[in-house]
């Protein structure tokens, strides 16, 4: 007999093959891969992440699981199926109509799925995704990372970018350091488990409001982590994905060369960009840089960035000591 963990992992993957197969029916050519190939994923690309396609019914999967041998109990367990609310004991596929992005763990097995909507219907979550299990923790998994370890390790950097599009439209511009947060914020096990492969980031979050949110909060914490920590601001509107897909190839790997900051200029940037004649603006920007700056754990690295933050924003050591020490002793 199994154990529980064990069982689980053998219901995601025959869902995982599932969804592969359904890719190769009718409605999945017509619908999920034609959806792929507007978005400009070919075919090795497709394979490479175990993309697959959900079919627009309540009940294909849960049908032929149970023909296979799978207990309704284990693959509730798995989150591939819901009960029906004012039906109880009667079960329904989670995943419906929608194409599925398998979500792999460090070692290569689906331990979860994310699938997306393929129409504009604002009244539907554009994404659903697997509830948490006993194999999926979201907060310890990183969308990508299978994909992606051997490509960290070579570049000594990892990309870190929002969604399971841009992981994918990376690879296929030849960036394969890169795993996604998927929409959530960064958790320090996350952060744990980038650092086994590269002490450095960047991060290539949204070009929206939200990502630049997300860009800050995920830099102070990577610094926390003692990270090095870089980021690139995309266009207005645009993410990684969108914007990989009207560059190019080498424009892409240009982009990303040319507009890596360092978080420093990063925050100085963002903050200080009208700052330059308003001094109480200036002072939230400086107040902004160290900020992060105190997040750094590692003393000697912190003084280096204070010298150099000194320097950029045109003012006195001493005073930004002064502060960067007010800000560690308040957070202690
Ligand atoms: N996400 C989610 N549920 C949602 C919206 C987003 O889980 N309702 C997660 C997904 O992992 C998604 C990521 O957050 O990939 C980033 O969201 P967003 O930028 O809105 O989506 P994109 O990845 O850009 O997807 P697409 O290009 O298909 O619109
Ligand atoms: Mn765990
Ligand atoms: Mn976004
Ligand atoms: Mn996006
Ligand atoms: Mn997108």
């Amino acid at each position: 007999a199994y154990n529980e963990r064990e069982s689980l992992f053998i219901a995601v993957n025959f869902a995982k093959e599932f969804f592969q197969q359904n890719l190769k029916t009718e409605e999945g050519q017509s619908i999920g891969l034609s959806y792929f190939k507007e978005r400009g994923f070919d075919p090795v690309t497709i394979e490479k992440f175990d993309l697959g396609y959900a079919l627009d019914s309540w009940d294909q999967l849960l049908v032929q699981a149970k023909k296979s041998g799978f207990e309704v109990e284990n693959l509730l367990k798995a989150g591939l199926v819901l009960e029906r609310e004012n039906n109880k004991g009667n079960y329904y596929d989670r995943f419906r109509g929608r194409v599925v992005f398998p979500i792999h763990n460090l070692s290569g097995k689906p331990i979860a799925f994310g699938a997306r909507i393929l129409t504009q219907d604002k009244k539907q979550p554009k994404y659903i995704n697997s509830p948490e299990t006993a194999i999926y923790h979201k907060s310890d998994v990183l969308y990508g990372i299978y994909q992606a370890k051997k490509a960290i390790r070579q570049e000594e950097n990892c990309y870190l970018v929002e969604g399971y599009t841009d992981v994918i439209s990376m690879h296929m511009a030849g960036i394969e350091n890169v795993v996604a947060s998927s929409g959530t914020s960064l958790t320090a096990s996350q952060i744990k488990l980038i650092k086994r492969f590269s002490d450095q980031v960047t991060v290539l979050y949204d070009g929206d409001d939200a990502g630049i949110k997300a860009s800050l909060r995920g830099i102070d914490m990577l610094l926390e982590g003692g990270l090095n920590v870089k980021a690139v601001v995309f266009p207005p509107g645009e993410d990684p994905d969108s914007f990989a897909r009207k560059s190019g190839k080498s424009g892409f790997q240009n982009f990303l060369k040319t507009e890596e900051k360092d978080f420093i200029h990063f925050k100085i940037d963002l903050f200080a960009s009208e700052a330059a004649n308003d001094p109480i603006k200036k002072a939230e920007a400086i107040r902004q840089v160290v900020l992060s700056i105190s997040k750094i754990p590692d003393p000697i690295v912190r003084s280096v960035y204070a010298k150099e933050s000194a320097r950029l924003l045109a003012m006195e050591e001493d005073i930004l000591l002064t502060e960067l020490n007010r800000q560690i002793l308040k957070q202690q």
